[in-house]
């Protein structure tokens, strides 16, 4: 995948083709933790028929599941469904935005994670994680074109990638056709409850306003069972930008959101994650990276 020291890769990552104010990080840290949680499994089948909850009216307008959205529904197999419920403004936008650049998307970032330790030990670290947590089935959301998820299936994870970009799912099942991958938003993902092992979300929270993010982590907080890990790859920093265009010219409407790591983790405290370590990539350049790992609490 992409690295955040040169250009051609921040622009594949979705990092800033305009100067913006910014906060900076200053060193990497990934704080001495001690390994904590036995995995439990929770009983009965991996996946089940998709649940309706009830659902509190603004966080749901919010989260871009309002009572102005289309629901759809799409049968993956034998009972795994992703239901997609549509959609607010800034997620149409993102949507067609990413539909318009997945192709040169595709291009840029594909075999970029070669030259990229850190986040390819980002990677392992989740693999092995989740394997010693009993295994399982692992969403990458907000996959792109597959090539994070295709490396998590060669670590040996058994891997759902989840996109909201039907183009960009397009060229997910073309370039890795053996893999499974579906359109659906993380705002809206309806998996069963303690479905997944794990959620990997790399550079893909970064559209999410910061009013539709406790929503989000609730949606994994469900989905992951008890003692799952989490995994998230954002911008660090302050403040958003709107991305109009990118990889390769093409036009774009996105908005791009830059967070503290320490924000973030409270909000994944909250919303029933331990946060486990934070690093920092590229913390004196012009637009570091950060990585959570949490662990999903009972
Ligand atoms: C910068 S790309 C990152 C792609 C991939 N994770 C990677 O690391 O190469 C952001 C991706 O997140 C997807 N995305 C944005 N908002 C999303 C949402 N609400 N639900 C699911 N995917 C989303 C976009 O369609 C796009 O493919």
């Amino acid at each position: 995948m992409v690295g955040a020291g040169s250009h051609p890769r921040r622009r594949a990552r979705g990092l800033p083709d305009r100067p913006h104010s910014r906060k900076r990080h200053h060193g990497t840290h990934a704080p001495a933790i001690e390994e904590r949680g036995a995995c439990t499994r929770t009983s009965g089948p991996a996946w089940q028929s998709p649940r309706r909850r009830g659902r509190d009216p603004e966080r749901a307008r919010l989260a871009g599941t309002g009572s102005a959205s289309v629901a759809t529904g799409v049968k993956v197999g034998a009972g795994i469904t992703v239901r997609t419920v549509r959609k607010e403004d800034w997620l149409a936008d993102t949507e067609s935005s990413y539909d318009t650049v997945a192709a040169s998307y595709a291009e840029l970032v594909r075999g970029a994670l070669d030259g990229h330790a850190y986040l390819k030990s980002a990677l392992s670290l989740f693999a092995d994680q989740v394997k010693a947590c009993g295994g399982g089935l692992v969403a990458d959301v907000g996959c792109g074109p597959g090539d994070v998820a295709a490396r998590l299936d060669a670590l040996g994870l058994d891997v759902l990638g989840i996109d909201l970009s039907p183009r960009m799912i397009d060229i997910a099942r073309k370039y890795h056709p053996s893999l499974r991958f579906e359109v659906s938003s993380m705002t809206d993902m309806q998996l069963a409850d303690g479905a997944l092992a794990g959620v990997l979300a790399w550079q893909s929270l970064i559209h999410v306003p910061d009013e539709a993010v406790p929503a989000v982590f609730s949606r994994f907080h469900d989905a992951v069972r008890p003692g799952g890990r989490l995994q998230l790859l954002f911008h660090a920093g302050e403040g958003s930008w709107l991305k109009t265009e990118g990889y390769g010219g093409h036009p774009m409407n996105v908005r791009v959101y830059r967070r503290q790591p320490d924000q973030v983790a409270t909000l994944l405290g909250d919303g029933g994650f331990e946060v486990q370590a934070q690093t920092i990539l590229d913390p004196g350049g012009e637009a570091p990276q950060a990585i959570l790992s949490a662990l999903r609490l009972p």
